[in-house]
């Protein structure tokens, strides 16, 4: 995969959370670029700030201070609406919190945001089949999420993300909570992705052999990145 110019920029990036008494600051100045193409694993400590910097740099959560442009445009110049259809249009997220619905089937979940971004239903559930068949589940495509192991829910939820073919794709622990085998097959899937579609990768993990697996690793402590490190660097 060969990385393009800088697809997200986050310059200088503050946010702090205050509840009645607590005040923390999450991010205290956080710079980081990523280029089309690229996949990037964040990685740190519990409450180092990962989530946080996942969330405003996609535009789900704003920022305090500092600057972040997707595609050269800056998130605070965009209008609600703007940034609404072009993270419907041109990002897909696969976060834990998101979790499948209960009672669609897996290939009703994969439709759901095609649906609701105005896609015609019959071009909805092709589109669905063909992320499904892409994810490897098919065979599996009119199941309910209880009726699915916890690697096939979780591949449900990263053919979900690529309903839209997104040009950037962001993850919040994508293998949290399976093993090492399970862990294996989502990173050879986004692997693939990656090297087939060129789509730009933003995962935050815990996982040493998901990092590992990626362009570069860029390690988060205490609301700061302290370091970045490339794959040729990690020895991949
Ligand atoms: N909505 C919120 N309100 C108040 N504080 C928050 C909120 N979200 C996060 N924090 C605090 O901000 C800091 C960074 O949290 P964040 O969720 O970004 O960490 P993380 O690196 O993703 O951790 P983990 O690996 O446990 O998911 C933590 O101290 C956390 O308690
Ligand atoms: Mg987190």
């Amino acid at each position: 995969m060969v990385i393009g110019s800088t697809i997200i920029e986050a310059r200088n990036v503050f946010k702090t959370y205050r509840s009645r008494s607590v005040v923390v600051e999450a991010l205290k100045g956080v710079s980081l670029s990523v280029g089309s193409g690229e996949m990037v694993a964040i990685m740190g400590p519990s409450g180092s700030g990962k989530t946080t910097l996942l969330n405003c740099v996609s535009g789900l959560d704003v920022v305090d201070d500092g600057e972040i442009f997707i595609d050269n445009q800056t998130l605070r110049g965009m209008s609600d609406d703007a940034l609404s259809e072009y993270r419907a249009k041109s990002m897909g997220f696969v976060f834990q919190a998101f979790n499948l619905l209960p009672v669609l089937s897996a290939r009703e979940n994969v439709e759901l945001p095609l649906v609701l971004a105005g896609v015609k239903a019959r071009t909805a559930r092709e589109k669905a089949m063909e992320k499904l068949d892409q994810v490897g589940l098919a065979d599996w495509a009119d199941h309910n999420p209880n009726e699915l192991s916890g690697g096939q829910i979780q591949r449900v939820a990263i053919a979900r993300a690529l309903a839209n073919d997104p040009a950037i794709v962001w993850a919040d622990e994508p293998t949290g909570n399976l093993d090492s085998e399970n862990t294996a097959q989502i990173m050879d899937l986004l692997c693939e992705l990656n090297e087939a579609h060129g789509q730009t990768f933003v995962l935050v993990t815990h996982t040493q052999e998901v990092g590992s697996r990626t362009h570069r690793i860029v390690n988060m402590r205490d609301g700061l990145i302290e370091e970045s490190v490339s794959a040729a660097v990690q020895g991949n």
